[in-house]
Order: structure tokens, then sequence, then C-alpha cells
């Protein structure tokens, strides 16, 4: 039992003494105080995981200090000491939580036996928590990019608060990791995390769902239902695609973020409930309020603290180690041996669109692992469709002789990707990136840019810009 740290606080300095005594003999960790308030300041100190409570003390009793501390820590438990005192104060104490009482003067085996019976409820609930993460290592949120740093960055500051959270963003981004990486780490990570689809379930079942109803309020109410807001009390829901709840559940939605109150269907019975709200979407809210098919007094209630999910070719950086993350998780769950990357087809994967983000990227990895038959990734392995969509000749340095090799293939991929940005607005592109118009026309021309069948070269304009007439200012930058 090293493991297990007490807190004894008694007004009595020789209980104090002995108490200490006899639990440091069995290989307790053992802090005193002599008052309520310095117990209770020492409490937040050690964060123990017993509390030895003398009901009668001055000042500051003991109800009111296991009040205290159930409210700063409810997994500690607390064994209060009583004097004679009477019933009321026990049954108080047993409603606020204590876990046992010993009665003075203290008999050394029952102090012993109680402890220890406590410290086996710790180990327990220690155990499931250290499981818990366990399990909910599934949920980690990969990446080290500066927007996922800033993400997590977000998530720690919200976790330590109850405000209601949206989470917006691209399909496969993440979100649902998200909001589980918000609950995980908040101070109701040890109550329920209820997730509701909204989008999964028909407009006329998902009042009932949210809610609950009562018996026979709507056909097919046989039974009486509880509703998911009723099994998150106290604890947190995840309203996952928000955006597809009907205008209808979203006024009750507002109302419990508003009120903090819920209604079954069908009962005239209003009752109050403590939930923390994440929600997500990967709608445009403000599109939707603009269609009418959203409204705006919850997108300002569920926007206190807004999330944005970026997508992943704004975060290539983190590719590699998501690949890798992936294919540590994969080769595991089906015994596999992993297979490692060619560094031709890692520079592919950096390359890629991922329109489907971290989803379609998980995807991939699963499916090359399990299809591709050697130990190494190659190029061939990639889906066709992938091999298509890169039509960017990506190098490695090994492979270009000359200098002017060098120059000729960076000038077009530089120019290819800065197109593809601005659009394959030419006028644009030159002006960003600060090449006379003509300049980059010829590059386009000689280097065999093809550009989209809808960007238009005006073929006259091409001509008489390469012709010279640029410009004032811009003639004669570049070189080349
Ligand atoms: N940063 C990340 N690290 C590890 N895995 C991730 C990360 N982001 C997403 N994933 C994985 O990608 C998949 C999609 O993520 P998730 O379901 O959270 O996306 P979503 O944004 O909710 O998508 P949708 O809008 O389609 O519901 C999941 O398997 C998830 O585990
Ligand atoms: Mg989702």
């Amino acid at each position: 039992m090293e493991d297990i740290k007490i807190l004894v606080i008694d007004d009595e300095k020789n209980i104090l003494e002995s108490i200490k005594m006899v639990l440091t003999y069995e290989n307790y960790k053992v802090e005193t105080a002599s008052s309520g308030l310095d117990g209770v300041e020492l409490f937040k100190t050690i964060n123990p995981d017993i509390v030895l409570l003398d009901v009668k003390m001055p000042g500051f009793n003991g109800i009111e200090v296991l009040r205290n501390l159930k409210e700063i820590n409810p997994l500690t438990e607390v064994i209060m000491i009583s004097g004679h005192s009477g019933i009321e104060e026990a049954v108080e104490a047993s409603k606020l939580g204590a876990f046992d009482f010993l009665e003075k003067p203290l008999a050394r085996d029952k102090l012993i036996l109680t402890v220890r019976n406590a410290a086996e409820k710790v180990m327990l609930l220690k155990e499931n928590y250290t499981l818990k993460i366990i399990s909910e290592k599934k949920y980690l949120l990969i990446g080290t990019s500066p927007k996922m740093q800033e993400l997590r960055q977000i998530i720690a500051r919200v976790s330590k608060t109850n405000s209601t959270v949206l989470i917006t963003g691209e399909s496969g981004t993440g979100k649902e990791l998200i909001a589980r990486s918000i609950y995980i780490t908040s101070s109701r990570s040890k109550k329920k995390f209820v997730q509701v689809n909204c989008a999964a379930i028909p407009d006329e079942l998902i009042e009932s769902e949210l809610f609950g109803h009562e018996k026979g309020s709507f056909t097919g109410a046989y039974e009486k239902k509880i509703g998911k807001f009723d099994n998150a009390h106290n604890g947190t829901i995840f309203l996952d695609e928000i955006g597809d709840l009907s205008l209808k559940a979203q006024a009750k939605v507002l109302r419990v973020l508003e009120e903090g109150e819920i209604q079954r269907v069908g009962s005239p019975e209003v009752r109050k409930i403590d939930v923390r709200v994440i929600a997500a979407t990967n709608k445009n809210l403000k599109d939707e309020i603009k269609k009418g098919t959203f409204r705006e007094d919850l997108f300002f209630r569920l926007n206190v603290v807004p999330l944005q999910s970026p997508p992943l070719r704004e975060r290539k950086e983190d590719i590699p180690i998501l690949v890798e993350h992936f294919m540590d998780y994969f080769s595991e769950e089906n015994n596999f041996k992993k297979k490692d990357f060619s560094p031709r087809v890692m520079e592919i994967l950096k390359n890629y669109e991922w329109k489907g983000n971290v989803r379609e990227l998980r995807n991939l990895v699963e499916r090359l692992l399990i299809m591709s038959p050697g130990n190494i990734i190659h190029e061939i392995d990639l889906p066709e469709y992938m091999q298509e969509e890169i039509k960017n000749p990506s190098f490695s340095f090994s492979d270009i002789k000359t200098w002017k090799d060098f120059k000729a293939i960076s000038e077009k991929l530089f120019i290819e990707e800065k197109l593809k940005h601005y659009n394959f607005n030419i006028a644009r592109t030159a002006r960003e990136i600060d090449l006379p118009r003509s300049n980059l026309y010829k590059k386009i021309e000689s280097g065999g840019i093809i550009l989209p069948g809808n960007s238009e070269i005006d073929e006259e304009s091409l001509h008489s810009e390469m012709n010279g007439e640029e410009s004032p200012g811009s003639a004669g930058q570049d070189g080349s």
C-alpha cells in the first residue's frame, strides 16, 4: 500500500500523532493537519487518496470540510472520526459520500481494517481509470505541425472549463477525436460521454432520442424512454453532425443551453440537467443560417468556444507520423509485420491532396499494409486514382544530374504549385510571385505545364505580352 496517500485532519494533536504512527507502520504515506482550514489547503496540494476526518473541530467543522473535499476531488475516500456524535451528523456525512465511520477512542485494529477497505476501493478505481486511459489511446490526436500544436493548446484550455464547444471542419479531419480529447482531459472524464449522431436519426425520432418520451406520447411509444441528455447528466454530450438537426429539435437544444432544462416528449414536467455540450459539424453553419435551416440563436449559444479542425493538406508535415501511427496500429491489430514506405511513396503521400483528410490516409495505410506484396511499399502499390492525381513529377535529388536540370524541374514544380494555389489565374499568380506575366507564360509553355480546361489563356494578350509589352517597371526582373 505504499502508493496510498492519507491525510489525517483532527484538532487533537495526540490523535494525529498516534494515527500517523499506526498507519506509517502499515506502509501508508501519511500527512496531518490540525484544523479544517489547514486540512483543505493541504488536501489541494497533496491530493490524497484517503482522508481521515474528525467531525467535531472548532471553526470549520468536519461536515463542512467533507463537503469541500468532495467538491475538489469526489474520488477521494473520506473516513469520518466521531466522538459520541449524534446520528444526524452521521447521516449527513453519508449523504455527502463519506466512506465509513470510526469512533473515538480509536481501536488500532478497526482503524487499520477500515483504512484497508478504503484503500482497496481506491486501488480498484485507479486501476479502472488506467484501463480507461489505455483504451482511450486509440483516440490519441497525432500531429506536431503548428496547426496541431495550436489545436492542442485550445483543447487544453477548454478542458478546464464547462464551456460549450463547437468543432467545425471538413469530413475526416478528426472532429470526433477532438471532442473525445476534450472530454478525456476534462474534469468530467470520470463521468459519462454520450455521443449522438444527429444525422443518423430520422427527424421524427430525434426529439425523443435526445430528451426521452413518456409511454404513449406518440404512435410507437410503447414504453417510457430515457433520453440521451438524461443519460449524460453530470457528464458530457457530444452532438455530432449538429448541422443536420431539425429546427424543432434545435429549439429544444437551445433551451438546454439557455436554461439547463429538459422536457420529455409528452411530459409537462421540466427538469434541471447538468451537461457539458460539445457539438460538431462539417457544414458551414453560417450558410445554413442564411438558408433558414439553422437557428442563429443556437449557433451563438454553441459557438462559445469555436474550434477549427484543419484539413490535412494544411498540415502536410503531419503525414509521415500519421502514416507511422496507422501502420503501427493496423499491423498490431491484424498481427502483420510492419511495412516500410519507399521515399518516393512517402513523397507522393506528402503531396497528395487528401480530400478525405485523415480518414482517407488511415484507410489507405490499412489497405497498403494488407494488399501490398512486399515488405516495402512502392509506387506501384498505390491505387490508380492516386497515381493519376499526382501529375507533379516530384523528384529525388539523386535522380537529377545537372544544375540546369535541377533549376528547370524546381521552377516547374514551383510554378505548378502556385498556379494551383491561385486557381490558375495567371495574372494573379504572376503578380503574387512577382514575375512578369510574359515570363510566366513562357515558363508555362517551355515547361510543358498543363493548365486545366477552363483556365483561359488569352492568345492575343499572350502574344502581345510576349512581345515585351509589360507593365512599367516589371520588365527584366527575371534574368533566365
Ligand atoms: N490527428 C489525428 N490523429 C490520429 N487519427 C486521426 C486524427 N484525425 C483523424 N484521425 C482518424 O481519422 C478518422 C476520421 O476522424 P473523425 O471521425 O474524428 O473525423 P470527423 O472530422 O469527425 O469526420 P466526419 O465529418 O466525416 O464525421 C478516424 O479514424 C480518426 O481516428
Ligand atoms: Mg465525425
